[in-house]
Formats: structure tokens, sequence, C-alpha cells
């Protein structure tokens, strides 16, 4: 259409196999796969970096106004940050404390749009995060909130890092961020409205992404 390609929103807690199903069905579909979750870690990084607290809005803000997502890539002053300098406990904990603030989210939820129009452009995005089908894209063709048990997204988390010794640990901090990203005021995780939900406790990778394709070949057939 003129709208350009199709956009598949992807929601859910951690550990709910969106990050790994959101790849899949890029890959399977050969469109980019857009993490929002990384834009809110640059800025926790950025904030570590830089002694800003997380209780300071506005300071956060300011910084959040110096990261840009391209397709896969998280930039800061335009300088590329590496995945792994995201994804470390500090940095994960911290993501999920400045994520709470409303004025950081609305600057952050604009950078993830103009990612996305650029990606429409190209032939479309599936993009992953917390409130993209309710905030973000309102308007993304195909929504899917995914769920599991807090047991086996905690199994999963542990094994996909390899540290399963630290299951429990793990168990507790997801439990956490759960609490936090679920009850905060602004843009809580929640299912959109007409999103398919799946709770995915039990099932394979390959049921999960076979099922959003086909909500994604649903969503882009002629009528
Ligand atoms: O998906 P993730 O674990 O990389 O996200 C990191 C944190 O960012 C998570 O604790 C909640 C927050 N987040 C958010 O509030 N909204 C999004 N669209 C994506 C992530």
């Amino acid at each position: 259409g003129t709208r350009g390609g199709i956009l598949v929103a992807i929601d859910g807690p951690a550990g709910s196999g969106k990050s790994t199903v959101a790849r899949e069905v890029a890959r399977r579909l050969g469109l980019v796969n857009l993490n929002t979750g990384a834009t809110y870690r640059a800025v926790a990084k950025l904030s570590l970096e830089e002694g800003v607290g997380t209780g300071d809005e506005a300071a956060l803000a300011a910084l959040a106004r110096r990261v840009r997502l391209r397709g896969e890539t998280v930039s800061v002053d335009g300088e590329t940050v590496p995945d792994a300098e995201l994804r470390t406990p500090e940095v994960s904990a911290a993501a999920s404390r400045v994520s709470s603030h409303p004025k950081l989210r609305e600057v952050l939820v604009e950078v993830q749009r103009e990612a996305a129009r650029a990606a429409r452009r190209d032939g479309g995005a599936v993009v992953e995060g917390r409130d993209i089908g309710t905030v973000v894209l309102p308007d993304a063709e195909v929504k899917v909130f995914l769920s599991a048990s807090a047991e086996e997204r905690a199994l999963r988390r542990a094994r996909q890092s390899g540290r399963e010794a630290e299951l429990e640990r793990i168990r507790v901090a997801m439990a956490e961020r759960d609490r936090q990203d679920s009850e905060r005021e602004a843009s809580p995780l929640r299912a959109a409205p007409g999103a398919e939900r799946l709770d995915t406790t039990g099932m394979s990778l390959d049921e999960v992404v076979e099922r959003v394709l086909g909500l994604a070949r649903e969503a882009s057939s002629p009528d």
C-alpha cells in the first residue's frame, strides 16, 4: 500500500521470548528488528557513566536526546553502542528504573517512532518492547502480547546467559523488574486493545514464531 511495509509490534515481559521471537520473525520476513529496550538501556548506561541519578527526570530526558535507533543499531552522540555494554545486570536494573519517567519516555518514544518510520519505508519492521502496541505504534498492522509463567521466564533467561547456577537470583531480579514495569504509572506493561495474547509457557520457539508469521500473513493479504 501507500504506507509502505508492515509493522509487527511484539510486547511482553522479560523472558517471555520476545527478543528471540522478534529476531526470528524479522529474519523470516526479511524485515528489520527494532529493539526499543536498547534505547532505555542506552540512557541507563549514560546515567551510570555520568552520575545522573535514576530519579532526576529532567537530566535523564536530556540524556535521552543523545540516543538514536537505526535498524538494529543504537547510538549515543552518533557513536554505536556495542550490545554487550547494554546487557550487564547493572544496566538492566537501571534501565527498569529510568524507564518509569514520563519525560524520558516521551523523548524515547519519538526516537523509536522515527526508527519505525524509516524501517517502514524499507519494507517494514518487527518492533519489540513493552508499550509498542499501546503507545509507540498503536497503528501497527500486527500486535502480539507474549507472556509465560515466571518460573519459565527465569529459566529461559538463565539458560540464555549461561547462568543456570544463578537461577534464584535471576528469578528475584526479574520479579522486581516485572513489578516496576507493570505498576509504573507511565505506559505500564499491558496488552494493547486488539493484541493477540500468546502464553508461550511450554511452547517451542518455532511454534511461537509460526503463530506470529501467520498473523503477519493475514495482515498483509489483500483483503
Ligand atoms: O526489553 P529490555 O529488557 O531490553 O528493556 C529494558 C528496560 O526498558 C525494561 O526494564 C523496561 C524498559 N522498556 C520500556 O519501558 N519500554 C519499552 N518499550 C522497552 C523497554
